[in-house]
């Protein structure tokens, strides 16, 4: 079963609670974008909102850190109450020391890869964790367009994955909507998250099933 991950960015932060409560069935994870405005050009959502919004939702809080030197945070993010933190192989010269951070703050450690990223850079580490995402746009906006040249990595760690008998979980994010997410459904995605295409529609209900029926068939 493919899983679905509305990502908060593209949501009315006037009302996270209510814009969360539209989205909570049907979906497995709330997707929370944190941005600092120096690994990224842009700067959004901080431990306070991830505490703010913990006890409006018992799915698992999925934490994208798009921030430079991510091992001062992650405390943070873990009391705050993360359930995966996962941070950019780019931002991280020691990555495998702060997977095993995350790992010790009782928090499942995820490790994302932007587009420009090959996989063999985080080959090392993926016995290690329990999500890999793979950025299918250049991270800090929502709304950008699907960049093709990522499948055939979700396909590597898809193999990777059997070939090893790992168990993380592939992650994709970044322009997947109906028309997207079947091409990264079949290379072997197994968590899509989506940011605008849920959250720019009224009917949030009817664009989480207009996504799910565009692979489930
Ligand atoms: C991009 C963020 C995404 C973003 C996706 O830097 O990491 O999670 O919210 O937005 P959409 O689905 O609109 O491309
Ligand atoms: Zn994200």
């Amino acid at each position: 079963m493919v899983k679905i991950a509305p990502s908060i960015l593209s949501a009315d932060f006037s009302k996270l609670a209510t814009e969360i409560k539209s989205v909570e069935n049907d979906v497995d994870y709330i997707h929370v974008d944190v941005m600092d405005g120096h690994f990224v050009p842009n700067i959004t959502i901080g431990p306070l909102i991830v505490e703010a919004i913990r006890p409006v939702t018992n799915l698992p809080l999925d934490v994208h850190l798009m921030i430079e030197n991510p091992e001062d945070y992650v405390p943070q993010f873990a009391k705050a109450g993360a359930d995966i933190i996962s941070v950019h192989a780019e931002a991280c010269p020691h990555l495998h020391r702060v997977i095993q951070q995350i790992s010790n703050e009782g928090v499942k450690p995820g490790v994302v890869i932007n587009p420009a990223t090959p996989v063999s850079t985080i080959e090392p580490i993926l016995q290690d964790v329990d999500l890999v995402l793979v950025m299918t746009v250049n991270p800090g906006f929502g709304g950008q367009s699907f960049i093709d040249s990522t499948l055939s990595k979700i396909e590597q760690l898809s193999e990777l994955k059997k070939q090893y008998g790992f168990d993380y979980e592939i992650e994709v994010d970044g322009g997947v909507k109906a028309e997207t997410a079947k091409a990264c459904v079949d290379a072997g995605a197994e968590v899509l998250v989506a940011g605008s295409a849920i959250f720019n529609q009224e009917d949030r209900q009817a664009a989480i099933q207009t996504i799910k029926a565009s692979y489930e068939q």
